[in-house]
């Protein structure tokens, strides 16, 4: 994704798309008392919000039935193809309370081309950026009591489609349903903002040339779960993948982009090959480097190259980031042949100004110079 991506503007006011969205509420929303409990100290992706927003497609009418309705169980025939096959999409996103009580998200065109793109992938109906903007909107509106005021907290959303058609035969699905559910969240790591180990798996892929690795599908992330698995068993925090084709380049964590820090300033991450996930918080990383004047060179980073790097300290820091861990720093490299700390293992100085840069913005503690910035309450 290209740092200078054109905002895509919507065909109508989000106040009409919006609108399109009938809202059917819950009969028995949490009570406030007991949302307030649940908001104080949310673990990552275990509490969720009173609605959902639901769209239906089939390949006959089209998108239809805007709706934003209880959030609860989906009813599944055990033949549904996504069970089978996994024609499965998803994206991450957060609405951040702002000090004068309003809500924002960050840059959701960019989320909503990335979705049309990895459902053009999965071979997925197209739902338009319209859709996609307002069903966000439409469910922010409703459980806008759930998004969290909190200095590292936010709700988490999340936008995803599946292929909803019970039929066996591997074709792609004639029916699909796309919904929003949202999620408060604090720190994605249990231990907050604190440097992570990482382990470089050397024999299990996440992507291969002309595969998914840049669609964000359920597939990808199942496929890292065993070698996150591996890390952990090795008593490290995350996974880091090279490449499939030689194995000796750097790609991305299981569910994050991966950038180094140079002691001259400046900073590499690895290119998009086609098998990398093109990270919104990556590319808005970029552009925020650069502002800072830091020389950012996409390219191909061997990890022989890099632990050179961390042993003759020409490698001050490197970072990980996504939009649920935001910008975390990582205090150890670790692989079957060695264990190498970057610097004195913890947080690196850019690392942490960028974090605070970007969270700034979407905090609304910062002048947001892009317009990356929606307001949706
Ligand atoms: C995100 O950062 O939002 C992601 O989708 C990564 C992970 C939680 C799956």
């Amino acid at each position: 994704m290209s740092t200078s991506l054109p905002q895509h503007p919507l065909s109508q006011s989000l106040e009409d798309l919006v609108e399109l969205f009938d809202v059917r509420p819950s009969a028995a929303p949490m009570a406030d008392a007991d949302r307030e409990l649940a908001l104080a100290a949310p673990r990552f992706g275990t509490v969720f919000t009173d609605h959902m927003a639901r769209v239906t497609w089939n390949a006959t009418d089209g998108w239809f039935d805007r709706r934003v309705e209880p959030y609860g169980p989906l009813q599944m025939d055990p033949a549904t193809a996504v069970l089978h096959y996994a024609q499965e999409i998803f994206e991450g996103m957060k609405a951040y309370r702002h000090a004068d009580g309003s809500v924002w998200t960050f840059r959701p065109e960019a989320n909503a081309q990335r979705f049309a793109r990895s459902a053009q992938r999965l071979a997925l109906p197209s739902l338009s950026i319209d859709d996609f903007i307002a069903a966000v909107a439409a469910l922010v509106r409703v459980d806008a009591a759930w998004v969290p005021s909190g200095e590292e907290s936010s709700l988490y959303l999340r936008p995803f489609m599946y292929a909803s058609e019970p039929f066996l035969g591997v074709r792609p699905s004639l029916e699909a349903e796309f919904l929003v559910i949202a999620s408060p969240v604090g720190p994605y790591f249990a231990s907050g903002v604190q440097p992570v180990s990482i382990w470089i798996e050397r024999d299990l892929s996440r992507a291969g040339a002309g595969g998914t690795g840049a669609a964000k599908c359920g597939g990808n992330y199942a496929s890292s779960l065993l070698p996150q698995t591996i890390a952990q068993e090795n008593g490290c925090d995350q996974v880091c993948f090279l490449d499939a084709a030689t194995g000796t380049a750097l790609e991305e964590l299981g569910g994050m982009n991966v950038f180094v820090v140079k002691t001259d300033g400046s900073v590499e991450t690895p290119e998009l090959t086609g098998s990398i996930l093109e990270g919104v918080t990556r590319s808005s990383i970029i552009q925020l480097l650069q502002d800072a004047g830091h020389e950012v060179r996409e390219r191909r980073i061997p990890l022989d190259e890099l632990l050179e790097g961390i042993g003759d300290g020409s490698v001050a820091e490197i970072f990980a980031c996504g939009t649920a861990a935001v910008v975390t720093p990582i205090g150890r490299l670790a692989g079957t042949s060695f264990d190498q700390t970057i610097a004195d293992g913890g947080a690196g100085s850019v690392t942490m100004s960028v974090r605070g840069e970007l969270t700034d913005i979407q905090y609304g503690r910062a002048a947001d110079r892009h317009g990356w910035l929606r307001r949706l309450v």
